[in-house]
């Protein structure tokens, strides 16, 4: 069942988004070499907490943490823990949620801790040049297809792998509603996209092959063939005007001019 959302309702969400962008400016800024993922783990839910909201992702489904924090080869999902520490070169993904008076916001970076290589550089920034790509591509009256064609495109010219067992997906009052969001489509093909739509796009490449496993920690998903991988996610409106506006990266909507 897929909800629209009217002016209202979009009003209350671009709230949860603003403070979900603010949460993970901070969280962007305390990544350093030697920390570790707990350590951040509990300054996001402080920063959570503090604007009285509620961290999304702890007790999810048994979930045990506010962040999943992905190092390298683990695609997302990755659980908090204090003997994983940060390494200067680490890739990390961080993904974190929260409601705020009901409204669920979900967005996630991946940055290097320290000084990373170029070929890691380049998959970070080219899975955010996706993620823009896809979220131009959902206007009104476009299809579900189009997100995932511009994605799937953009990545592939790198030779890169659009990880396919997981995908984006509807938000709202609950963190994954319909539709799901796959990183790879056709275009003109899925679920017609309209005005009051509200999505979470989530492109998650790998350096390699796009074949995944779930850990039996039953939580984090590592790349098969040990590739690093990167994750980029905001939660956007198709909003009143039929155009995509990222809810978690405040004042950005996309247009045809903006790049
Ligand atoms: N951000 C993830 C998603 O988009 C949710 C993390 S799963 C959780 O689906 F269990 F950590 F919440
Ligand atoms: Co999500």
């Amino acid at each position: 069942m897929i909800y629209l959302k009217n002016a209202e309702q979009l009003q209350c969400m671009r709230k949860s988004g603003a403070l979900l962008y603010e949460v993970l400016c901070h969280l962007r800024e305390a990544i350093k070499p030697g920390m570790s993922t707990t350590e951040l783990d509990v300054y996001a839910e402080q920063l959570i907490r503090k604007h009285k909201a509620i961290p999304s992702f702890l007790d999810y489904q048994g979930y045990p943490a506010s962040i999943c924090a992905s190092v390298n080869d683990e695609v997302v999902h990755g659980i908090p823990a204090d003997d994983v520490i940060l390494q200067e070169g680490d890739v990390l993904s961080v993904d974190c949620g929260l409601i705020l008076d009901g409204w669920q916001a979900d967005s996630a970076f991946t940055v290097g801790v320290g000084k990373i290589s170029a070929e890691a550089q380049q998959l970070i920034d080219v899975t955010e040049q996706c993620f823009f790509k896809g979220a131009r591509a959902a206007i009104n009256g476009a299809h579900i297809g189009d997100i995932g064609y511009a994605v799937q495109q953009h990545a592939e010219s790198f030779g890169y792998g659009v990880i396919r067992d997981l995908t984006g997906h509807g938000i709202g009052r609950n963190m994954h509603e319909d539709p799901s969001i796959p990183n790879f489509g056709r275009p003109g093909h899925g679920v017609r996209l309209r005005a009051g739509m509200t999505i979470a796009v989530e492109p998650m490449i790998a350096m390699g092959d796009y074949s995944v496993s779930q850990l039996d920690d039953g939580w984090t998903i590592v790349t098969d063939d040990g590739s690093i991988c990167s994750h980029y996610e905001h939660t956007m409106a198709i909003n009143e005007k039929g155009l995509p506006e990222l809810l978690t990266f405040p004042g950005y909507v996309l247009t045809e001019e903006a790049e």
